[in-house]
């Protein structure tokens, strides 16, 4: 299952479907009290009376089968519209979590008004300073929240996010955020994929201009607090993907596609990714971004 949502005006978000592969995400397995995956499970429950008003490139996916709407669900995994705000929740004996993306008010608001402009560490990074035109492709949005940071500060950036709930919070916030008078700008510079950023990449001929000149790779990494001192969101992040295997496979991917640089943001302490090192490193107080200069 591939899907894009890209804004084709201010207020119309549009989905291209191809294919029909079924997809795998993580499915709470309520006996072990972990994640397991199941290629069967691809259908993701929405508890809403007002489907109606779910944005196009939803619906595309409700038709497609990912999505189910349905007027309750005792999963303890599920999203809900109401209100037209599409969130995702997570109810297990421990804990019960309800998340929405925002990009207009909160945390966007404050980093967007206060944040400390192109001189933070993640544009600076991304080359964001001295080469404001490049382009960027976020192939872990997750959240959204770098990749909104960085559309922030005038960079075009393309997220690729696989798991469709995650993907269905972004288009949903995107969606809200386009009709929005301040961020409609920068969200007019955000194009989000429902693809595993591999094979995207994989795609893509070396040889072309459109090969995106940096690629960012935030890949999970296990937390080692206690889950209550994890915040909100990264705890729905950990319990829906889990720890990728996959992250050596596309950081190498992006190093054959990237056309000036591949940026690895990682814990402080956590070891490199992949055998070779960075060409440079960028640091804030917890984090580290590793720069693989082309
Ligand atoms: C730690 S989160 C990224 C958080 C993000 N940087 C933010 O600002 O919200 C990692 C995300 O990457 C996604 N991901 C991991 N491997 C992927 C792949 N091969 N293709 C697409 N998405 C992937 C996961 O589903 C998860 O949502």
């Amino acid at each position: 299952m591939v899907g894009v949502a890209q804004l084709v005006e201010p207020q119309t978000v549009t989905l291209v479907v191809e294919g029909s592969s079924p997809f795998t995400h993580p499915i709470f397995d309520l006996s072990k009290t972990s994640y397991m995956t199941n290629a069967q499970s691809t259908t993701f429950p929405i508890v809403t009376h007002e489907a109606a008003s779910l944005c196009a490139d939803i619906k595309n996916l409700i038709d497609s089968g990912v999505y189910q709407i349905t007027s309750q669900s005792d999963s303890p995994l599920f999203l809900s519209f109401n209100d037209g705000v599409l969130s995702i929740h997570l109810n297990t004996e421990e804990k019960r979590l309800k998340l929405t993306i925002d990009f207009v008010g909160g945390k966007s608001q404050h980093r967007r008004q206060y944040g400390g402009g192109k001189n933070q560490p993640l544009p600076k990074a991304c080359g964001l300073y001295k080469h404001p035109e490049w382009t960027i492709l976020d192939a872990t949005a997750g959240l959204g929240r770098d990749a909104f940071v960085l559309a922030s500060l005038g960079a075009k950036v393309t997220l690729c996010e696989q798991h469709p709930a995650l993907y269905a919070l972004l288009v949903d916030a995107m969606n809200r955020a386009v009709k929005d008078f301040d961020v409609n700008e920068i969200i007019k510079r955000m194009q989000c994929l429902h693809q595993d950023s591999i094979s995207y990449l994989k795609k893509m001929d070396v040889s072309e201009q459109s090969c995106p000149d940096v690629v960012y790779l935030d890949p999970m990494y296990p937390d080692r607090k206690k889950s209550a001192k994890i915040k909100k969101d990264m705890q729905v992040l950990q319990s829906l993907v889990g720890h990728s295997v996959e992250e050596i496979r596309l950081f190498e991917t992006a190093l054959k596609v990237a056309k000036q640089r591949v940026v690895v943001k990682r814990p402080k302490s956590a070891p490199v990714l992949g055998a070779n090192s960075p060409s440079y490193t960028v640091s804030s107080v917890n984090t580290r971004y590793d720069v693989y200069v082309i």
